[in-house]
């Protein structure tokens, strides 16, 4: 096949140059310009003018807008964050660390869809024995799941056109490379047109795609973050390694909730389903210690318990502020607050936070949480014991409700939780039985009551 003609484009401007350069010519940025496959001939224009004698234009009344149908994996919790299931023609990106899990699911996924439907299971990065060695250690029956192991996109496409798959997994869009493209697989470029022409395909044959891609450590340039806006469904892969529990969250889903979080346990059968989470992440304490809040938190439509920790000690001339699963930025933040509203100062010491499990924490209302892990913390005074908060604080110091407060007292509640610190707005009306509950406007509030407990 011949070479299509490539050109450098540059992601900052969008200027073109037939060589690489280091500085784009256009608009002087460096290190920006990007290896692309320059247009066919008879593009421009003329393009455009056959467009639109083949596509009318039509208001949105007439469309006729079917709701997408949605095929059950079988995977409960998958299906969850899919918001029901797959769709015909989408495409979905599933991101995570390397060894979390990725292709134990899809592997699982592809043989429970393979009873419904026809499905190819493309393997990049294992050869096609050692997806079969993992497919018996994981019992499963394997018999109509289809595999191939290659990394040529052209060919991989020819396949799609012989095979007609209704699913198809490709482990992993960074092992795939392009002869279009002269750069080295896992770059930008390749990564960007294989997951462009793959997309296409899907659209075209109403194919379900599954690409699997790794982010490094580094946030990885060539990662799966290039190609968010692509497809259709973005996942990613959260939790320790080391932890058996991993969560899988949809931050991008053009046919469902994003938010919505799946919950499994890694086993030696593979990935299970975890129905009711909300305990999880909570660890088992004898006796309760400093530095230690639970923080329950609403992760789609369940809430979750998740345990703050923080450890303050202290620190040189350069005071640290470490957090992991919780933003940084917030952390220096609410410490600000602590120090301005009420009056407790940890200027010369280094302050880490942790949330247990590996979970990742974005919603605000973990911020009364953290400010009163890190208070217990400073004073060496532990939490009374079945203690959890929430409420999100503001830089004038007043804490603010929590979305859907009423649930997440009734979850602590029903986990055997009796004293909780949270914002008056969410203060319920009736008593949830076995809580006591202290309703608080500000920081300093909150500060005081636990002075107090
Ligand atoms: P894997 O799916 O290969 O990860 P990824 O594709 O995201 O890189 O998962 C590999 C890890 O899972 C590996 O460390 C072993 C563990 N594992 C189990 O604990 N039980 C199992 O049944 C399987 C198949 C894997
Ligand atoms: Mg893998």
């Amino acid at each position: 096949m011949a070479k299509d003609k490539t050109i450098y484009t540059c992601n900052a401007c969008g200027g073109t140059s037939p060589k690489w350069l280091g500085k784009c010519p256009h608009c002087g940025e460096w290190n920006t310009l990007e290896e692309t496959i320059a247009e066919p001939a008879g593009s421009g224009k003329n393009r455009f003018q056959a467009l639109a004698k083949s596509s009318p234009v039509s208001t949105l009344a007439d469309i006729e807008a079917a709701d997408v149908e949605r095929t059950p994996t079988g995977l409960d919790e998958l299906d969850r964050v899919l918001g029901g299931g797959i769709v015909e023609g989408g495409v979905v990106l599933i991101g995570g660390d390397p060894g979390i899990g990725k292709s134990t699911l899809l592997l699982q996924a592809v043989d429970a869809l393979s009873r419904q439907m026809k499905v190819l299971y493309v393997t990049g990065e294992e050869s096609g024995a050692q997806v079969a060695l993992r497919s018996r250690r994981l019992s499963l029956d394997g018999k109509q799941v289809r595999v191939q192991a290659e990394i040529q996109l052209e060919r991989i496409l020819a396949t799609l056109e012989t095979e007609q798959p209704a699913f198809c997994v490709i482990d992993s869009i960074q092992t795939l490379y392009s002869d279009q493209l002269s750069s080295a697989p896992g770059s930008v470029a390749q990564v960007r047109e294989c997951a462009a022409h793959l997309t296409r395909t899907a659209k075209a044959s109403g194919c379900t795609m599954v690409l699997v891609g790794h982010v490094t450590k580094e946030g990885a340039l060539a990662g799966p973050r290039v190609l968010e806006h692509i497809v259709d469904t973005v996942l990613y892969f959260e939790g320790d390694t080391h932890s058996s529990f991993r969560l899988v969250r949809a931050i991008k889903n053009r046919f469902g909730a994003v938010n919505e979080i799946g919950v499994f346990a890694m086993t030696d059968k593979g990935l299970k389903g975890v129905t009711n989470p909300s305990a999880i992440f909570l660890s088992t304490h004898s006796e309760p210690v400093p530095g230690s809040c639970v923080l329950v938190t609403l992760e789609g439509t369940r809430p979750l318990l998740v345990e703050i920790q923080a450890l303050v000690d202290s620190g040189g001339p350069s005071p640290r502020r470490l957090s992991v699963g919780l933003e940084r930025d917030r952390l220096a933040m609410l410490l600000a607050v602590l120090h301005r509203h009420a009056g407790v100062a940890c200027s010369d010491q280094d302050v880490f936070v942790n949330a247990v499990g590996g979970v990742r924490i974005s919603e605000p209302a973990a911020d009364l949480a953290v400010l009163l892990a890190i208070q217990s913390s400073l004073r060496g005074k532990a939490l009374p014991r079945g203690f959890i908060a929430f409420g999100e604080v503001g830089l004038a110091g007043e804490v603010r409700p929590a979305p859907r407060g009423q649930e997440r007292l009734k979850e602590a509640g029903k986990l055997g939780f009796s004293v909780a610190i949270v914002p008056k707005a969410n203060a319920p009306k009736k008593p949830i039985e076995g809580l006591i509950i202290h309703a608080v406007e500000r920081v300093e509030q909150a500060i005081e009551l636990l002075r107090g407990l």
